[in-house]
């Protein structure tokens, strides 16, 4: 995946999130379009997978077709929200082993700090896509690809819904080896780290918490 930013201008990919966008759309609706969403932003992310060929039989003849040359793959959702993108690109990968990684902000330091850990073995053998919805500062994302880094990771893809300039600025800084998928690339993070237009906080919109 070469390019460090791509945005997925699909027709229904900017539709359905300009219905999750506005404030007045409900939690399932929400909860819907986000599982709809992240089926064809899946669909960009493992564009590049390789392909290898297998022999078989159709009713009329032999062919080699063309099957997934069968590199493991790694689902992390970066918790809590992560998990709203992850329930789609499960159900279009549902061979791939999944990991979760759990981190709050220290409100003295204002650094990340993990409370949560789990990824599945090999990870220096997987393709790794991370999934979290919103990226903003781009902060925690920077340090969960820390931790899946420390744990061996080499080929890692970033999945978001929305980015904001600054957040793709620091995590191609910090990991330019990991391409960013996204659906839109907003305007700017206002002065409480919120995306601008945005759609709000995307964990209390999905689970309708406040
Ligand atoms: N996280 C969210 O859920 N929303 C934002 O706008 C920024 C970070």
């Amino acid at each position: 995946m070469p390019d460090h930013l791509t945005v997925v201008k699909h027709p229904l990919v900017q539709h359905k999130l300009s219905i999750m966008r506005e404030k007045e759309t409900s939690t399932a609706v929400f909860r819907q379009l986000l599982k709809e969403i992240s089926l064809l932003l899946a669909y960009e992310v493992t564009r590049d997978l390789s392909m290898t060929t297998k022999t078989i039989e159709t009713p009329l003849t032999t062919m080699e077709a063309p099957i997934l040359a069968g590199r493991k793959l790694a689902l992390i959702s970066i918790l809590r929200a992560g998990n709203g993108l992850l329930d789609g690109m499960l159900e279009l990968i549902p061979s791939a082993r999944v990991g979760f990684v759990g981190l709050y902000r220290d409100e003295e330091t204002l650094k990340p700090v993990q409370y949560y850990f789990k990824v599945p073995e090999l990870m220096g053998e997987r393709t790794v896509i991370a999934v979290d919805p919103m990226l903003a500062t781009g902060n925690s994302s920077a340090a969960a690809i820390d931790l899946l880094k420390e744990a061996g990771a080499t080929d890692i893809r970033f999945l978001c819904l929305l980015a904001a300039p600054e957040g793709v600025a620091r995590m191609k800084e910090a990991h330019p080896d990991v391409p960013i998928v996204t659906a839109a690339l907003d305007e700017k993070l206002n002065e409480k780290g919120y995306i601008v237009p945005g759609l709000g906080d995307a964990g209390d919109r999905m689970f309708g918490t406040k």
